[in-house]
């Protein structure tokens, strides 16, 4: 459902402050993924939330829906934008039974999800930039957040938070972000339903997570391969004090990155913060 407001002013009040229906979603939900979902108008954090209800033993697939954080959570500690009204933020709670090590991978299962549903319905030219970047026009368009409790040998519960800049302004950023991020809005001039691009999201992401847990994982890695803009390119990686160089040559069987440095050796990255130089 594309809507261009400017030829359709009733369409702004609705997109603005009715538009995000909980029902409409569970509606369109095909799989386990988001057939349980709470909604809350303003949260902190939804992966917090989310947390709380995996301690309290809710089930997996279970969904937290916000429509405004205060204390939205990024990666590496940083603080993610989340205003009223515009954007998507949730948190899925997840029990998988794989090793801690292969974590990185739902990373890379739900940005593949999100970027299939999010090409599907707004037809962008959305792409990954690794670990968990959803990239448009060289600018952040959302990201995803994985956290989880471990014990060494097994995961307890994960949860996926998925931020996606959707119906935001570009008045709506801070300065320090305002040349690095984006919005589907700023992106074409036009409203976009939340709640059909969430109701694709959870449907997408229960379709990989059936591929990951069938340990197809092959396809699962193709896939994202094919909507990957890292793989052969010069990138920076700030891995806390330290910086490297180097082609994005591949990832691995576990979703890391595999580095080629300019001395021709290989390095394998667990995580980093991921700048493409060309
Ligand atoms: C990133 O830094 O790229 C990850 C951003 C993840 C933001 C989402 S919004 C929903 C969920 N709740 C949070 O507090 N963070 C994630």
């Amino acid at each position: 459902m594309n809507v261009n407001h400017s030829s359709n002013p009733d369409a702004l009040e609705f997109f603005k402050y009715g538009e995000l229906s909980v029902e409409a979603i569970k509606g369109g939900i095909k799989g386990s993924i988001g057939r349980k979902i709470f909604f809350y108008e303003t949260v902190g954090s939804t992966n917090t939330i989310a947390a709380e209800l995996a301690e309290k033993g809710e089930e997996e697939g279970t969904v937290v829906i916000a429509d405004c954080q205060n204390k939205g959570k990024g990666r590496l500690g940083r603080h993610w934008v989340s205003p009223p009204g515009v954007n998507i933020y949730i948190s899925i709670l997840l029990r998988p039974d794989i090793e801690p090590k292969d974590a990185t991978l739902l990373t890379i299962m739900a940005a593949v999800g999100c970027t299939v549903a999010l090409r599907r319905v707004t037809g962008l030219n959305v792409t990954i930039k690794w670990p968990n970047d959803l990239i448009v026009s060289n600018k952040k368009l959302g990201g995803i957040l994985t956290e989880m409790r471990t014990t060494r040998k097994m995961i307890e519960y994960v949860i996926t938070g998925i931020g996606i800049n959707v119906n935001m302004d570009s008045d709506a950023l801070p300065n320090a972000i305002k040349e690095v991020a984006t919005s589907v809005k700023m992106e074409m001039d036009k409203l976009h339903s939340r709640t059909e691009i969430i109701t694709e999201i959870l449907n997408e992401i229960n379709h990989w997570y059936k591929i990951l847990k069938e340990k197809r994982r092959p396809e699962l890695l193709s896939q994202w391969e094919q909507l990957t803009s890292t793989l052969g390119r010069e990138v920076k990686i700030i891995l806390g004090k330290e910086t490297l160089t180097g082609l994005a040559e591949s990832i691995d069987n576990e979703g890391m990155l595999i580095l080629r440095l300019p001395s021709g050796t290989l390095r394998v990255i667990r995580d980093g913060d991921l700048t493409i130089l060309r």
